[in-house]
């Protein structure tokens, strides 16, 4: 491999020229997509001629890249290329992708982009788990990939890959990507066409769901709403309660850029054992907090004082009533609060485990 890309390396620069020339819809724009512009570490697993890094660099300045590639001639190219544009946030290694020297959990985004259709069964299982293994629990891995063309003036071009690529590209491009990544338990979230390629974002499956079984009998759901404005000083006072390490500024991102995902339109922040989800209204935001029963008075103090501005400004009576506790296999019929009525625990449970 690393001798084919000895040559390939030479003029493979030329398939950005030819196949992802559109600044709309080239795939290296469309990743910045799943890219928050804030500090992340992103790994580029067989970075190649850094094409995606250099993309990224240049759109997301706090992040830190990083890039491996097996073949020396391919990273030569890219420092060339790196260096020229006075990039100083990517760094190249020599290094196989099966077996990254990256401790476990280090990294927010990994990215594998054109890799997986030339790879054969094996190596391409292992990369997998190498990427999940250093990916960090509520990071993002993305897969760009080839993919058969939906406008018809791209077929031609499209039939010169399907030409060059290795035997089995044709059953790649067949392969059920959902399917294969649940193998190793992760999730795909999103997927986007772009000019012959499609995006796909995948996480790990954030709930290991026999843990939470072992404790079910113990949970409570702790909910209540609060004005928007006061969402990061109760993020940061239910850590401190539940003496947890939230990222609040994953929090302040995500209900900045309504990033909302499953059927209750919810941010999940999860932190070992336990679970805050934030539901983001215009006008309120509801906070769902899934603690140990012994806990919830502890944790319910240490935001009862925004609960009590919202009821201010709604100029609502006062009183704990308006904070809710539920319990497995309760409905929140019986309670007060008007958007809770159709909520289910165990609908929140699974909806992470879909
Ligand atoms: C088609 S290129 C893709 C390059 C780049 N990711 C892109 O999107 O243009 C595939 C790259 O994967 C690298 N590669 C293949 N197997 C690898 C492995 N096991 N470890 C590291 N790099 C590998 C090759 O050296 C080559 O640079």
């Amino acid at each position: 491999m690393s001798l084919q890309y000895k040559i390939i390396s030479k003029f493979y620069d030329l398939l950005d020229v030819i196949y992802f020339k559109d600044t709309n819809t080239n795939p290296r724009k469309g990743m910045l997509e799943y890219i928050p512009d804030r500090k992340l570490k992103v790994l580029d697993l067989c970075i190649g001629t850094a094409a995606n890094s250099i993309t990224i660099a240049e759109n997301r300045p706090k992040s830190e890249i990083i890039g491996i590639d097996l073949s020396k001639d391919m990273l030569t190219v890219a420092k060339e290329k790196i260096g020229k544009r006075g990039i100083r946030n990517i760094t190249t290694y020599v290094m196989d992708a099966t077996n990254i020297g990256f401790d476990d959990n280090y990294f927010d985004i990994v990215v594998i982009s054109l890799v997986l259709h030339e790879v054969d069964y094996n190596i391409r299982n292992k990369i997998i788990i190498e990427a999940k293994r250093v990916l960090k629990k509520k990071g993002r891995i993305i897969i760009l990939e080839w993919d058969n063309p939906n406008k018809f003036i791209h077929k031609p071009l499209f039939s010169i890959i399907e030409l060059l690529e290795p035997k089995g590209f044709k059953e790649f491009l067949h392969l059920n990507i959902k399917e294969y990544v649940e193998k190793f338990s992760l999730k795909v979230l999103r997927e986007k066409k772009c000019d012959y390629t499609r995006i796909i974002e995948i996480t790990k499956n954030v709930m290991d769901y026999n843990h939470l079984l072992e404790k079910y009998d113990d949970m409570t759901l702790l909910v209540t709403l609060i004005l928007p404005e006061h969402t990061e000083a109760v993020m940061r006072e239910i850590g401190k309660a539940m003496n947890i390490d939230i990222d609040l500024e994953e929090v302040i991102w995500a209900v900045e850029n309504n990033d909302i995902r499953g059927i209750n339109q919810v941010c999940l922040f999860e932190k070992g054992r336990d679970f805050v989800y934030i539901d983001c209204g215009d006008d309120l935001h509801q906070i769902i907090i899934r603690c140990l029963h012994s806990e919830r008075e502890k944790i319910y103090d240490s935001f009862y004082k925004w609960v009590q501005l919202r009821q201010e400004a709604y100029n609502q009576p006062k009183g704990k009533e308006l904070i809710d506790w539920m319990h497995p296999d309760e409905n929140y019929e019986k309670y007060k609060n008007p958007l809770l009525s159709n909520l289910q625990y165990n609908k929140l449970i699974d909806y992470e485990n879909e």
